[in-house]
């Protein structure tokens, strides 16, 4: 499966990178301009030590998503409705992990606190800029710390929603490579207005420093119950 991040020269972006090109996954991190996105490429070479990653590649935003099968999301909320409109071409037809957080410090307050966007969620939000993609809410909740310690496994779900059940299915396969997360569908794309508002609360979590990284659990799950 090939996967673009879209925005991918951040820190949730280079995270998810490195967690897919650890599971196989060809990556294309997307950027803006073709020199950063060659910039987090090198990045992720250092850091994983190793001259050539034949599985990972560097493109522009619009480039990355019409070559790629599978699209994630991984920009701040001001700059989600430009990103997004730059791949419309490319991203029809396919599949969307949606990072975005309706954070606060969106509009220069606080990221403890939420957004409240007149679309729901912002998952919600990039469905209807995005109608011909089917856009899942996925990956709000797992920290870039977590992310980026890349040699540990992650202790933490993927909550996840949307409103196609196929789309749910692949990204939930692809997520489950993973150490140490666990998908969790919950539901419609609606339900993105629940899983987006636990990301600052985590972050709040961890400003005070009662965790590092931290993250979040659903217990009790039926482990025969997947999505899949
Ligand atoms: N960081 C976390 O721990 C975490 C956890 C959960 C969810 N999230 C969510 O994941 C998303 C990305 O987080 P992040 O910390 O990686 O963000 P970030 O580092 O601030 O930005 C990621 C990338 O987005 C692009 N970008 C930034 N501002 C832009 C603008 N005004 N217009 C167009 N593109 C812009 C940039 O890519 P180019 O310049 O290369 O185009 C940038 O490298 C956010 O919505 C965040 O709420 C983050």
């Amino acid at each position: 499966m090939k996967i673009a991040i879209i925005g991918g020269t951040g820190g949730q972006g280079l995270g998810i990178a490195i967690r897919f090109v650890q599971t196989g996954e060809d990556v294309i991190i997307g950027s803006r301009t073709m020199e950063k996105a060659q910039a987090a490429v090198d990045k992720i070479k250092e850091l994983l030590e190793k001259e050539e990653i034949p599985n990972l590649k560097a493109a522009e935003n619009p480039d990355a998503a019409k070559e790629a099968d599978v699209l994630v999301l991984t920009v701040p909320l001001a700059a989600q409705r430009a990103t997004l409109l730059s791949i419309k071409e490319g991203a029809a037809g396919k599949i969307l992990m949606d990072a975005t957080g309706p954070l606060e410090s969106a509009i220069g307050g606080s990221p403890t606190r939420c957004l409240y966007l007149p679309e729901g969620a912002a998952s919600e939000r990039a469905q209807k800029i995005l109608p011909e993609t089917n856009v899942i809410c996925a990956f709000n909740n797992i920290s870039s710390g977590a992310l980026m310690n890349f040699n540990e496994p992650i202790d933490c779900d993927c909550l996840i929603s949307g409103d196609d059940l196929e789309s749910k299915v692949t990204a939930a396969k692809l997520i489950d490579k993973i150490p140490g997360v666990q998908v969790v569908d919950c539901g419609p794309l609606e339900r993105a207005q629940i899983i987006e508002k636990i990301t600052p609360l985590l972050i709040g979590l961890n400003i005070k420093k009662t965790c590092k990284d931290g993250g979040i659990r659903i217990t009790g799950l039926d482990p025969e119950c997947k999505i899949y």
